[in-house]
């Protein structure tokens, strides 16, 4: 079986069982700041799910694609993925636990439907906590439909609870259905919930029949509802026999590129996690590039993420012996596999393609400089007689090199060191306090001049030069610029107007640099020298001379007298307000930072 077929089945049999059919949302959950991803469908509808009406009724059924970054560690096992997409169908304030569990049951062993042998399979429900009693309800509608008691598991609030982690909300207990895999139990205590891989749990009701208040009390709802969600990739995987969820048609394309490109004959274990590893974390960098509101790699909130899952790719990459780019190729894999279904990916391909080329040729270069350091330190620091890396070494290599600190660990471990984790953050939340201050006093002194929004300005006429050049071509040349402390004005070559699309890339481009935090640098050197570095600017007339470039991270290389900010974070939101003709063929953009 595959995704698409399994979908199709599920959604036509809530439709059967009146259902109307929804969309998906974003995986950036627009108006929920308890989380950075859309973790279940549930995101999207928690106004419903609290009272309000939904415009397609009280049944619903939809596909839902997730990213759960807590499951990041364990991923390189048999279940789990950061981004996986899940079928679910809803009541709000419909039916409830008999219907709910019914139909799971129709559609998990029907004939016509999965069928799965009725010995594979088990539940769990919850055993009561926190003031709220024991399902006995679902686990006796369980045992009617043919379960065995023995097949019927009680657990905690760690298990068979579902609700917004931490937060206020809908929540309530849930019933989690599993598949026996048919391999060797790990031990006697092994049953449904254990991670060893035995069981495969494919689907949650959750009986969302309490509100959790602010002061931590378990209010009855009035609306009760119904949320489930089915694990697509796990349930196709059960369904296929598969030893794995990466062991279905979705990740064959990029089990066997990676097979190819890193001409390893047969994947031990070692490199068996890392290939998983890498087909995850590239196919959920391009979905979280690929959405519509997807944000480029920086070291904030989502790009943050999508930075470290990057980064983590690169390292199990080159651990399975693949040299040189790889993640683009692997990103077309999926796009061109999913479009079908998530067509966001056909939309924002050319985006995701360039934001991950550029940030695996950046990684590239981190890492090599950063190893290198290492290794020139590597005889100093065996003379540890603790056998550890120092804090203050970890935060150097992260500081100058921009080297992560789990890669540090990494290297240490091979050299069977250890990297004194809170002496590195230490001196990470020391250099913070003192860029603070820096910051502050730069602002308040120094630039008598400038403003600190002027400043601001004339670093993100720098991000806009360079992002122009990269949308429009690099026939763009700056004509002019004009900065006061309300608005930057930038004028430059340009055959024709700007489409709407291309000024929306720009602002795309340059609030990513924004975000991305990018540091800037100055240096000094002579006009061949900048023109070698491939700094932008004004060279004619200055032919001999020595000029001052500013780096802006790796975005942008041009010569200028600055001033500019220290780093790109914390500059504002860009905005273009216009785009008109200034004279012939010369373009004039007006733009702020709000
Ligand atoms: N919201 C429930 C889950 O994701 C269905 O498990």
């Amino acid at each position: 079986m595959t995704a698409a077929e399994l979908r199709g089945m599920y959604i036509d049999f809530f439709v059967r069982r009146g259902h109307a059919k929804i969309g998906g949302a974003s995986l950036f959950p627009e108006n929920d700041s308890t989380v950075l991803f859309t973790t279940a469908g549930m995101h999207p509808l928690v106004p419903f799910l609290l009272g309000e009406k939904h415009p397609a009724g009280r049944r619903l059924v939809d596909f839902q694609k997730c990213i759960r970054t807590g499951d990041i560690e364990s991923v390189g096992d048999s279940t789990h993925l950061t981004f996986f997409d899940m079928l679910g169908n809803w009541s709000l304030g419909d039916y409830f636990k008999r219907e709910a569990i019914t139909w799971s049951y129709e559609f998990l062993t029907g004939r016509e439907w999965l069928g799965f042998d009725p010995s594979r399979r088990s539940v769990t429900v919850f055993a009561g906590g926190d003031g709220v009693p024991p399902d006995e309800e679902a686990a006796s509608i369980w045992e009617e439909l043919g379960i065995p008691s023995d097949r019927i598991h009680f657990l905690g609030r760690e298990d068979n609870w579902w609700g917004p982690a931490g937060a206020t909300g809908p929540c309530g207990p849930d019933t989690e259905m599993f598949i026996d895999t048919g391999r060797d139990a790990c031990g006697a205590s092994c049953r449904p919930g254990c991670g060893c891989g035995k069981y495969f749990e494919i689907w949650n009701d959750v009986f969302m029949q309490y509100n959790k208040t602010r002061e931590g009390l378990y209010l009855p709802l009035e609306q009760r509802n119904v949320d489930t969600g089915m694990g697509v990739e796990r349930t196709v995987a059960m369904i296929n026999g598969a030893a794995s969820v990466f062991d279905i048609p979705a990740y064959a394309p990029l089990m066997e590129f990676l097979d190819a490109r890193s001409g390893a004959p047969a994947p031990d274990q070692s490199s068996m996690r890392s290939r998983r590893i890498v087909a995850d974390h590239a196919r959920t960098s391009t979905h979280i590039l690929g959405d519509d509101l997807g944000v480029p790699p920086s070291n904030l909130d989502q790009g943050y993420v999508l930075r470290r899952l990057i980064r983590l790719s690169v390292r199990h990459a080159r651990k399975l012996g693949i040299e040189g780019p790889f993640l683009e190729d692997m990103a077309r894999l999926v796009i061109d596999a999913e479009s079908g279904v998530h067509p966001e990916l056909g939309r924002n391909r050319s985006f995701a393609l360039e934001c991950l080329a550029r940030e695996e040729a950046q990684f590239e270069k981190t890492l090599q400089g950063g190893m290198r350091e290492f290794e020139r330190l590597l005889p100093n620091l065996k003379r540890n007689p603790l056998g550890m890396v120092p804090g203050r070494v970890a935060f150097t290599l992260y500081d100058t090199y921009g080297f992560p600190v789990e890669f540090t660990a990494e290297l240490a471990a091979e050299h069977g060191m250890a990297v004194d984790m809170e002496g590195y953050r230490a001196a990470l939340e020391k250099h913070r306090e003192l860029s603070r201050a820096g910051a502050e006093r730069k602002f308040t002194g120094g630039l008598a001049d400038h403003s600190d929004m002027v400043t601001k300005l004339h670093t993100a006429t720098h991000l806009l030069h360079k992002a122009l050049r990269t949308v429009l071509g690099s026939h763009v040349e700056q004509k002019g610029s004009n900065i006061t402390a309300e608005r930057l004005r930038f004028d430059f070559s340009h055959p024709a107007p700007m489409t709407d699309a291309e000024i929306e890339e720009v602002e795309r481009l340059v609030n990513g640099a924004i975000a991305s935090d990018l540091p800037v640098r100055i240096e000094e050197m002579g006009v061949d020298e900048a023109q070698r570095a491939g700094a932008i600017g004004l060279f004619k007339e200055r032919y001999g001379e020595r000029v001052k470039v500013y780096f802006i991270g790796d975005f942008s290389t041009e010569i200028c007298g600055g001033p500019h900010v220290e780093r790109t974070g914390g500059m504002g939101r860009f905005r273009i307000l216009s785009e008109k003709s200034s004279s012939q063929g010369i373009r004039r953009i007006r733009a702020v930072l709000e």
